[in-house]
């Protein structure tokens, strides 16, 4: 049986469930979500294996090939039509794609395994975000529901907000009580956990919250799992619970389970029933996090039947995937980046001052140029599974994306400094050399542009983001020095 099935015989059936990774349901081989790929826009449905099974990530990756590719949909598995695309803009932000929409995620941004075989989660960066506004069968006003999510635990921050579940139907703050969502992160300075972070705490609107106050809750723990399974549900009786507990192994604990807050206007709820993943209510956009699955239920499912949910996500057995693939770099080496744009096949990825350009070296070139062009490989500094390039002639500074221009800055020990220096490598788009992705935004590669170094998305809406030569500017050879 899949979660939704445990639901169903619990009596608190899902009305909504969404996945990249598997089927919710042990009969569902209809598709779990569309990629739309750069190259010419088409787009693929992705479906499991089998029925009940893995995402067919084998077929992602040969529809991608050679390009880049979008997450557009996500299809609601419980036959509610309650599927997730691009979130329009909201009362606190706006998205940068056409219509002030938030960005779609890169569909190869969060790769794991499920026993063994590989599939893709939603990595959100911020910016991007998705939801459904006209949503069938999600609780309204005070009524009852559940909801799970599996998320990654090492992937978060302190913006608003990476959200999971109900919200408001207009991308507005509407008041107290108007959302019931799953949050996961550092928090926005309302109700927080124990330690430092990041929690699994409820976005109830105007606030994040673990329990009937604004204040530390020590039975929420800061979470230090890889993967994390958090629990937000709410009945119709001033009643709810905050529960989580690592999706890899062992049971989830109750983090409280009591009255609503007391502080604002939480009872009864005001629910509005639209389903928001990776934002806010209001399209507040400043959040990170990565999505495995995730359900809402109607009705108060019972912390047995939510038992028997995580015992199921369990068995499924995630674990970290592979995020290098083509030619490999050795951590503590020195390399050289050539770019392979026709134009351009003798200028390098160097720097002068902070700026990160491309420069024509060749072996009679000064010392002092040839080092501007020179990194050491380093493991990544916000993620070890990736790099960061370090100044050869400026040790202790690396290349870093800011606006998404890249620079040579020191490395100030921030979380954001580590993220924003650790890039991901794969073939090289045009099949030379590798393409190098940024591992906090995945859908944006390491490019030159008028001889500038950029992260850059695949035509997206900046100037340096034309999908013209796209791929080739975004191919580098490595090579060992001059
Ligand atoms: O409750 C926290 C956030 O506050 C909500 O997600 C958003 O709608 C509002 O800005
Ligand atoms: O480059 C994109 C973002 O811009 C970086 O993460 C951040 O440092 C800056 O605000």
């Amino acid at each position: 049986a899949g979660p939704c099935d445990i639901y169903s015989s619990g009596g608190t059936p899902c009305v909504a469930a969404h996945s990249t990774t598997r089927a919710l349901y042990s009969a569902y081989s209809r598709p779990l979500y569309q990629v739309k790929r750069g190259s010419d826009g088409a787009t693929s449905d992705i479906s499991p294996l089998s029925a009940g099974g893995v995402a067919n990530a084998a077929a992602q990756d040969s529809f991608c090939s050679g390009t880049t590719c979008l997450i557009t949909v996500i299809y609601d598995q419980s036959g509610h039509n309650s599927h997730l695309t691009q979130a329009p803009p909201g009362g606190a932000a706006s998205g940068g794609d056409v219509g002030g929409y938030d960005f779609p995620v890169t569909a190869i941004g969060a790769p794991v395994t499920l026993n063994g075989q590989k599939v893709y989660g939603v990595f959100i960066s911020p910016g991007t975000g998705y939801r459904n506004n006209e949503a069938n069968g999600t609780a309204v006003g005070d009524e009852s529901e559940g909801m799970y999510a599996v998320f990654d635990g090492t992937h978060y921050n302190g913006g608003c907000c990476f959200d999971y579940g109900n919200a408001e139907t207009n991308n507005l703050d509407t008041g107290d009580g108007h959302m019931e969502a799953i949050y996961f992160g550092l928090g926005t300075g309302y109700g927080v956990g124990g330690g430092s972070g990041p929690w699994v705490l409820a976005d109830l609107e105007n606030g994040l919250y673990t329990d009937s106050r604004v204040s530390v809750n020590p039975s929420n723990p800061s979470i230090t799992s890889r993967f994390v399974t958090a629990v937000v549900k709410g009945n119709n009786n001033n009643q709810w619970a905050v529960r989580g507990g690592d999706a890899v192994s062992g049971s989830l604990s109750t983090y409280y389970s009591g009255i609503r807050p007391t502080n604002g206007d939480y009872n009864p709820m005001q629910k509005e029933g639209a389903i928001i993943l990776g934002i806010g209510g209001d399209n507040s956009n400043w959040a990170q996090g990565t999505f495995y699955e995730g359900v809402m239920t109607t009705g108060y499912p019972s912390d047995d039947t939510e038992n028997r949910v995580q015992a199921d996500i369990v068995a499924a057995k995630y674990a970290i995937g592979t995020m290098n693939s083509g030619p490999a770099l050795t951590v503590g080496s020195t390399i050289t980046l050539r770019a392979t744009t026709s134009c351009c096949t003798t200028r390098y990825l160097a720097h002068t001052g902070d700026a990160v350009n491309t420069q024509v070296v060749s072996s009679s070139s000064s010392t002092a140029l040839k080092q501007q062009a020179s990194w050491a490989v380093r493991t990544g500094l916000g993620n070890s599974a990736c790099y960061s390039f370090e100044s050869v002639d400026t040790p202790g500074s690396f290349i870093r994306h800011s606006n998404f221009q890249l620079y040579v800055h020191s490395n100030d020990g921030s979380k954001l400094f580590g993220e924003d220096a650790t890039f991901c490598t794969q073939a090289g788009l045009n099949g030379q050399g590798s393409s190098i992705r940024s591992w906090n935004y995945p859908a944006h590669y390491i490019r030159h542009f008028n001889a500038l170094g950029y992260a850059a998305s695949n035509g997206g809406p900046k100037e340096f983001e034309s999908a013209t030569l796209f791929n080739d500017d975004v191919s580098w050879v490595a090579g060992s020095g001059f």
